[in-house]
């Protein structure tokens, strides 16, 4: 049967791999990323960022910092990573930005910049593309307006474009998030920094701690409570308003998310060894590696070669994060159960996840999966579409997935609904699929991705 490309945006086909061998190159870890270029304009002097992914969502980031009054300089970059130098005033020299401050595809962006803005004493909008305008921001709108902002939204503060008018007189607050998002403990925690007194997050489970880990390394003192670094059960995290951001040079990590795509179709493709150098294997990113492995996927992992090592000994970057080197082979997988704490780990990884489901011995159940609705698209009801066209055994019931396995998988059109992740996911797929799968809109890949495709066809030579 002959297939036809799918309508809308430019598309691209991927076939079966008869093997899959190398060593990937991965984006810098685009959470670090984002905050590495915010940390560096709230810090007065001179910054390298080195390793940035170049995907357009740290791109909008970066335009963003520059609006304020960062210099933001490009002084080094190879189509997937980019150094950053950055100049800045320090907070106090920032100013209005002219013009509306474009967040394009990026979450990250806009409620980080959303914490950033709110300590700051001038009027500034923050908006995006079409996906971005779908987004909740009133997450992020409750406890900054608390601490003193002014914001407001469209949809009755429900929806970007976003105003925010900052304050240099923030009130600190104890603020417990209501879903689990680093993005929402990010931007109070921004916004805490430049605050009158005390300001605490409590999560009722750990998200991802890059920017505590980052404000640690610039000389800010993050307290946590629990004290212990392992992943699960409550947490709270504390700073004092008024101390200054030091400038420092980074180093950023390779992406866990982006490595996810290559361990999955390293785990279900029959003639597969690939290997992942100096990933981030932080204890609140890595979890998809531990589900694969709790899928039976033989990954090894060894600490990173040359890389400088924490206080315990451990391989890791600048910022304390640990670092690893990850060889995946072909495996035999089984189901297993997620309930809501794996989801709220493996956010972003959920997708390519399914993908492993369908490759697996029997039922995979992902339960509580709501927070999938509000990323860059509907990603429970983009996966189950876009899997079930492979001929995938699927079923969703309200926020919940289950899977059965394993299926063999046939070529056929799938939507991406503009998402890098659902793009990326589909297009490791027809590396297992009979026939050609076709990806419309694939260049969504680059918004965290850029080289993906390339490293795709790459990897089967
Ligand atoms: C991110 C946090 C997550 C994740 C996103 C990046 C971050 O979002 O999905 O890709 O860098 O803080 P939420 O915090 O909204 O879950």
């Amino acid at each position: 049967m002959t297939l036809s490309p799918p309508a809308g945006g430019p598309s691209r086909s991927v076939s079966r791999a008869a093997r899959l061998r190398g060593e990937p190159r991965l984006p810098g870890d685009k959470s670090i990323s984002h905050r590495a270029l915010i940390l560096s304009a709230l810090a007065e002097g001179d910054c390298l960022v080195s390793g940035a992914g170049d995907g357009r969502d740290v791109q909008a980031t970066a335009a963003v910092v520059a609006a304020l009054g960062a210099t933001v300089e490009r002084v080094g970059e190879d189509g997937l990573n980019v150094d950053y130098r950055v100049v800045s005033p320090g907070a106090d020299g920032l100013h209005e930005p002219d013009g509306v401050l474009d967040c394009r595809n990026s979450g990250t962006s806009l409620r980080l910049c959303s914490g950033l803005l709110a300590s700051l004493p001038f009027f500034a909008v923050l908006d995006g593309d079409g996906s971005l305008r779908t987004r909740p921001v009133a997450r992020i709108i409750e406890p900054l307006r608390s601490m003193g902002a002014v914001l407001h939204a469209r949809r009755s503060d429900t929806l970007p474009p976003l105003v925010v008018i900052g304050s240099n007189r923030l009130r600190a607050i104890d603020f417990t998030t209501r879903v689990p998002s680093a993005q929402v403990k990010s931007a109070i925690l921004l916004a805490g920094l430049r605050a009158e007194g005390q300001t605490t997050v409590r999560e009722a489970v750990a998200t991802r701690d890059h920017t505590e880990r980052m404000l640690r390394s610039r000389g800010i003192e993050v307290r946590r409570e629990p004290a212990t670094s392992s992943r699960g059960g409550p947490v709270a995290w504390t700073l004092d308003g008024g101390a200054r951001v030091r400038p420092v040079d980074e180093r950023v990590p390779a992406d866990p998310s982006a490595a996810a795509f290559w361990l999955v179709a390293g785990a279900i493709h029959a003639d597969a060894e690939l290997t992942l150098r100096a990933v981030s294997v932080n204890p609140t990113r890595r979890a998809a590696i531990d589900l694969l492995v709790r899928m039976g996927a033989r990954i090894d992992e060894t600490a990173a070669a040359g890389a400088p090592t924490d206080v315990a000994g451990a391989a890791a970057d600048d910022s304390g994060e640990p670092l690893a080197d990850l060889t995946i082979r072909s495996s035999e997988l089984h189901g297993i159960d997620l309930g809501p704490d794996d989801v709220a780990a493996a956010i972003d990884e959920i997708p390519i996840l399914c993908l492993a489901a369908t490759q697996a011995r029997g039922k995979t159940t992902i339960r509580g999966a709501s927070e999938l609705r509000n990323k860059e698209s509907d990603r429970i009801a983009g996966i189950a579409r876009g899997l079930r066209a492979l001929g995938a055994r699927i079923a969703v019931d309200g926020d919940d997935i289950s899977i059965e396995g394993p299926t063999p998988l046939v070529g056929a059109p799938t939507q991406t609904l503009d998402d890098h992740r659902l793009a990326m996911t589909f297009a490791v797929a027809g590396l297992i699929a009979s026939g050609s799968t076709w990806i419309d809109r694939a260049d969504s890949a680059a918004v965290s991705y850029p080289t993906f495709f390339t490293e795709l066809e790459r990897l089967r030579a």
